[in-house]
């Protein structure tokens, strides 16, 4: 748990079909194809339904703020600068990440089907939100993949041993398929939290546990504020020097390797947007023993899972079980939104050129 419960405003909870098509009228009212609108629905609402809701719907209004600040182009779509075989540079020419992303994807997925392997470079992408949706998307196809991505916009994390802000919350991403059975998914940001789990903290008026944020000068806190009101604080990279070992070489793989950039001062991308870099390694378990390999993954997986739990633990999920277990839930009863997320987000329908009378209505059908 990364939030200390103090007094939260009550949830709402959204059925998930309806929270899409609110999403895709959003953009579509933005100025979006209808294809574009329905990718970016897809993937936002598809966070909050696995429980990430720091890269669901609760983005909007950044990317709503983004596009009128001519950060964000709408209906880009990703461009091959390079191809080496299975080696690809895509530009995201700063596109909705929800498509660019996704194209890149597409683009990889077909070389790693023809070579075995193909390696993406995916760089100056508006926002690619939950890195684990790219590898769902590999592993859909049959594919395992591994993801490096930087944040190159305004750096929130200290390096270890360090007390300012000097890079992004980098994440990093594995996914191995599983037949019959949803993907094994590693998804993670190099901080110790998400930033976006420090919005959605500040929002409901709860605490962080300790450990994850500094102060301006050091001080270790438990006020999502300081991630969100001057004097800046940063957050803390997880695990010690190996989280930061592995957010450096994010930056490293992901930001320089694709030709993007990286946040050191004269490259950092000075925009009110968030701008990924995204190194993506794919790879066809055909081009290796792929029935041994599935196998002994399952027997590793039941295995580990037959240690005796903790004190206090329920039961050991692999990597990408919790995610799934929320997905049930959440399709069952709805996605949860605190009132002032949701207030953020009909503004920025209003902002997007929605009608008051069509915002109205959609309020009306989730009341
Ligand atoms: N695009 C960006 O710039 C950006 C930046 C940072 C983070 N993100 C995204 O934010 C999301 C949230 O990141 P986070 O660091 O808060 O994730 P997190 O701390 O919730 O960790 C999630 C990972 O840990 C696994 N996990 C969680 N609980 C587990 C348990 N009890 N047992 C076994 N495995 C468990 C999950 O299956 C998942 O793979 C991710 O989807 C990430 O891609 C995106």
């Amino acid at each position: 748990m990364n939030e200390i419960k103090t007094q939260a405003a009550p949830e709402l909870r959204i059925p998930s079909d309806t929270l899409h098509a609110y999403v895709r009228a959003i953009w579509e009212h933005a100025g979006s194809t209808p294809r574009e609108a329905e990718l970016v629905a897809d993937h936002l609402v598809m966070a909050n339904l696995s429980g990430h809701d720091s890269h669901g719907v609760g983005m909007i209004p950044r990317y709503v703020a983004s596009l009128a600040d001519g950060e964000l182009k709408l209906n880009a779509h990703a461009e091959i600068v390079r191809d080496a075989g299975a080696v690809l540079t895509i530009d995201g020419v700063k596109g909705f990440g929800q498509v660019v992303a996704y194209e890149a994807m597409e683009h990889g997925i077909e070389r790693a089907k023809k070579l075995g392997v193909c390696a993406v470079g995916l760089r100056d992408a508006h926002h690619i939100g939950r890195i684990g949706h790219w590898a769902e998307q590999c592993a859909k196809a049959g594919l395992v993949s591994f993801h490096f991505v930087n944040v190159a916009g305004d750096p929130l994390v200290a390096p270890f041993g360090g007390t300012d802000r000097r890079f992004g919350t980098n994440p990093f991403c594995a996914a191995f398929p599983r037949a019959g059975k949803t993907p094994l998914v590693l998804d993670f940001a190099t901080s110790g939290i998400a930033y976006g789990k420090t919005r959605v903290a500040y929002n409901k008026g709860v605490k962080v546990a300790p450990g994850y944020l500094i102060e301006h000068d050091g001080t270790p806190t438990v006020e999502p504020k300081v991630m969100h009101e001057e004097p800046f604080g940063s957050l803390l990279p997880f695990g010690l020097h190996k989280g930061f070992g592995l957010a450096a070489m994010c930056e490293i793989l992901g930001g320089a390797l694709s030709g993007g950039y990286t946040t050191r001062e004269s490259t950092l991308q000075k925009t009110s947007a968030i701008i990924n870099c995204m190194t993506s390694v794919i790879l066809d378990p055909n081009a290796f023993d792929a029935p041994a390999a599935q196998a002994e993954a399952e027997a590793f997986v039941e295995w580990v899972k037959t240690s005796r739990v903790a004190p206090g633990v329920e039961r050991i999920y692999a990597p990408g079980e919790p995610e799934d277990a929320r997905r049930e839930e959440r399709v069952a009863n709805g996605v949860p939104i605190d009132p002032t997320t949701w207030q953020q987000i009909r503004d920025a329908a209003k902002q997007s050129g929605m009608p008051e009378g069509e915002i109205e209505a959609f309020s009306k059908a989730l009341a």
